[in-house]
């Protein structure tokens, strides 16, 4: 946090405790909180298995395909009589989802089914989530505290910019800021000079973006001659997409807000799955009354200790319409103890999926590892491609960042060369690095795809 930066409580403080900034670290605290925030760690272990049991018992009585994988591995809901045998139950992944396309894996009749969403679909058929009445209740209850856990307060405006539709973020975010006692712009993605437009004159506290599509909205600020250090927002609430500490630096620099972390995924519910609290930023405290995590190895699958990084998954303990057990999220992450919300584990900044890792001659690589090297180089935009490509039968890397408007040719060839030095030593990849024009690369106006993989051309 920048010294001076504005209260993150903003017109409602006297709620939060009516400090100059209640979310400074070690200020007056978190503002109210919910039954299940309150809870101790061996209070909310009970209440998670008399879900667990309940959720797997809905499974399998009323999914065929649930009832067939436990049949298969031999397990019934009964025999899950401590939270630590879960882990004898099969594994879901989005290919489950695909093969059963559009509503195999619904629990209940359609009309209980108030409403659906669906992922992209961009590498295979769309996965399909619906939502009964008391779910999409649930999910606006979670997004509610993740807002709080953000510092909002009821009388605060929230402008949505994630994209309304089949994509979870916007109205996900939108009954989550309405629940919260918010007032919500609605805005959705795109139309980026009209958004600047409307948070200047309508003045909102908190924007919930992609930390891509915020730095696209931060750039059309300074193209219209706006500082956007002067705007009327404190806080950022952005996920959906991967982003480092020296994102949240940028961005948190660049607007003097507090910028906070949300995740989640529409197999699980949408966003409001784990949330960042903005007094500690220090982490994603996992919603654990409603999903239960775990952390396997991405190969083995075998359930690792809390500490150890492998691949995240989610049993949604309280859904109705669709429910989710084990889900392989293939996000990147370790489990952590609670601290502002000392119940809940927390889960550190997911910097990368499976799926999102290139591999370079044999290397490594996420983008996150490349964002974190082009924000700490001078001259240097956060804006980035990884372009792949093959020369023979090697495959080659060619990172393309942009340059700040008014760099010239030494500062640029310096950058270059540095941020090529970096990856050497970091990742032990040699890569070329091209310092571009401003405003070449494409900008997001939701994710961000930072590779671009032309090696099957
Ligand atoms: O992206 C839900 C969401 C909307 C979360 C708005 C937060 C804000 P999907 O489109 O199903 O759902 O994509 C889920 O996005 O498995 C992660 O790989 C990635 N993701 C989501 N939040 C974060 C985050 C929404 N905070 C996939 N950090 C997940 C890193 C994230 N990755």
């Amino acid at each position: 946090m920048t010294q001076g930066r504005r209260s993150a409580g903003g017109d409602t403080e006297a709620v939060a405790g009516g400090a100059a900034d209640p979310h400074r670290p070690g200020g007056p605290g978190p503002g109210p909180l919910d039954e299940a925030e309150r809870l101790s760690r061996d209070e909310l272990a009970a209440l998670q298995l008399e879900r667990l049991r309940a959720a797997l018992a809905h499974a399998y009585e009323n999914v065929a395909p649930y009832r067939r994988k436990f049949d298969a591995a031999g397990v019934t809901p009964d025999d899950c009589r401590t939270l630590a045998d879960l882990a004898r139950f099969p594994f879901t992944t989005k290919a489950d989802l695909r093969e059963h396309y559009p509503y195999g894996m619904f629990a209940v009749p359609m009309d209980r089914v108030r409403r659906l969403h669906a992922s992209s679909g961009t590498t295979g058929r769309p996965t399909v989530v619906g939502y009964t009445e008391r779910d999409l209740s649930m999910w606006a209850d979670v997004v509610a505290r993740s807002i709080r856990a953000a510092g909002g307060r009821p009388g605060h405006k929230v402008h949505i910019s994630y994209g309304y539709g089949l994509f979870t973020g916007g109205l996900g975010a939108h009954y989550g800021a309405e629940r919260a006692g918010c007032t919500v712009i609605p805005a959705s993605g795109g139309m980026t000079a009209r958004q600047v437009r409307i948070i200047e004159d309508f003045r909102p506290e908190i924007i919930m973006v992609t930390p891509s599509y915020m730095l696209t909205l931060i750039d059309e600020f300074e193209r219209q001659g706006i500082d956007p250090r002067t705007t009327s927002l404190k806080i950022g609430i952005f996920g959906a997409e991967p982003w480092t500490e020296q994102m949240r630096r940028e961005i948190e620099e660049r607007l003097d807000i507090h910028a906070v972390d949300i995740y989640g995924l529409s197999e699980v519910i949408g966003p409001g799955v784990a949330q960042e609290c903005v007094e500690t930023k220090d982490g994603l405290h996992i919603w654990e009354d409603h999903f239960y995590p775990e952390v396997v190895d991405p190969v083995t699958g075998e359930v690792l200790p809390d500490g150890e990084r492998g691949e995240l998954v989610f049993t949604a303990l309280t859904k109705e319409a669709l429910p989710m057990i084990r889900y392989r999220t293939r996000d990147l992450t370790r489990l952590l103890p609670g601290t502002a919300r000392p119940a809940f584990r927390r889960m550190e900044k997911v910097t990368g999926r499976c799926d999102d890792m290139v591999i370079v001659r044999g290397v490594n690589l996420f983008p996150g590892q490349v964002e974190e090297i082009v924000i700490g180089t001078p001259g240097v935009a956060p804006h980035f491609q990884l372009v792949l490509t093959r020369r023979g039968r090697m495959d080659h890397l060619t990172v393309r960042a942009e340059a700040r408007p008014g760099t010239g040719s030494e500062t640029r060839a310096a950058a270059a060369a540095a941020i090529a030095q970096r990856l050497k030593d970091g990742a032990g990849l040699s890569a070329d690095v091209e310092i571009v024009d401003p405003e070449t690369l494409e900008r997001s106006v939701g994710k961000i795809r930072r590779i671009v993989d032309r090696r099957g051309e």
